[in-house]
């Protein structure tokens, strides 16, 4: 068996950061990343300046980044001004980014839920149409800060519609980190029922509670094959409150590892770029393998 890592960090990662890097800081982390093995690194995202700051270097980034042959790195687009920068810089493959809740959609996005696909669906086509692939992220499918518990039927019929749109994949967030095995089981339950099965879905948890690698596990086993991961666990959403980082992309390599699944990346290359960059940013990695490696 296989999994492919679709790392986060230098997105997900860095665009909650306290500290804004610099653009070489970037690349380097990014060039560190490809070279333990990962294949898949979303490099950064093309929002609104103003909204994610610390990402506002998207073009200069991706304008000297060197690219390394069978790697690919996706960013983020919300609408057709981040089409448009991306499309300036080469990119090939995008994602875009809907939310279940109508909470987080006004302040993820300054849209309601249905206003949401009527921003995406001409970003989509236009990207398709001149030969990308667009991935498609649905947030809050475990709980809401604001709404509290959301049910999976509420997750499904976002998922569907931006599915429908002709996104590939579609990543189910657990945003704020809330959800637990069990609900992950509902939730695929529920995309099974509606016609969307694992080949079609990747799984994107934060750490909040702990239980990011428990629901990997749980979605692994019934057939997902996709998952995010953060290096050194580093993340969260500026609009999510309580959102703290990623599944650790180490504890995940670990935990496969000794399942004897290949990912083809080196933990201990990460465990180091992983020290290098918590300097960097002035706080400890709160994952714990990158904790215990780093005292080996
Ligand atoms: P808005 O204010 O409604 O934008 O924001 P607008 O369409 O009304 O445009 C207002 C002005 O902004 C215009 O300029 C646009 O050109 C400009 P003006 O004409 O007034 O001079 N503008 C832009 N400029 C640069 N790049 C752009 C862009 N768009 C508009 N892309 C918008 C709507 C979507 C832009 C805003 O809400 C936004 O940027 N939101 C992004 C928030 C964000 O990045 N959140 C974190 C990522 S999501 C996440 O982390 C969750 C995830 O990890 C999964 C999970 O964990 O669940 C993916
Ligand atoms: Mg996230």
């Amino acid at each position: 068996m296989r999994v492919t890592i679709y790392e986060v960090g230098p997105r997900d990662g860095l665009q909650n950061e306290s500290v804004t890097l610099p653009v070489e800081v970037k690349r380097e982390f990014i060039r560190r990343l490809a070279e333990a093995g990962l294949t898949t690194i979303e490099a950064t995202s093309f929002v609104h300046p103003k909204w994610v700051p610390q990402l506002a270097d998207a073009a200069e980034l991706l304008a000297g980044m060197p690219r390394e042959p069978g790697v690919c790195y996706p960013v983020l687009v919300p609408n057709e001004r981040g089409l448009d920068r991306a499309t300036a810089q080469g990119v090939t493959d995008i994602a875009i980014f809907g939310s279940a809740t109508e909470s987080f959609a006004q302040r993820n996005l300054n849209r309601t839920v249905e206003s949401q696909f009527e921003m995406f669906a001409p970003v989509v086509e236009r990207a398709l149409a001149g030969g990308m692939r667009v991935r498609a992220y649905v947030s809050m499918c475990f709980g809401d800060p604001w709404e509290g518990p959301v049910a999976p039927e509420q997750v499904v019929r976002v998922g569907r519609r931006l599915l429908d749109l002709g996104c590939y994949q579609l990543s189910l967030g657990d945003t704020i980190g809330v959800g637990t095995p069990g609900h992950v089981d509902a939730l695929l339950d529920a995309f099974e029922a509606a016609g969307v099965g694992p080949d079609r879905l990747a799984v994107h948890f934060h750490d909040t509670y702990g239980q990011a690698l428990a629901n990997t596990l749980a979605a692994l086993r019934r057939g997902i094959t996709v998952v995010d991961a953060s290096t050194g666990g580093i993340g969260g959403c500026p609009y999510a409150k309580s959102a703290t980082g990623n599944l650790a992309t180490e504890d995940l390599v670990w935990m496969l590892d000794g399942l004897g699944v290949e990912t083809g990346v080196d933990v201990r290359s990460l465990v180091a770029t992983s020290l290098w960059l918590a300097d960097l940013l002035g706080r400890p990695s709160p994952s714990r393998v990158v904790q215990a490696l780093s005292k080996e």
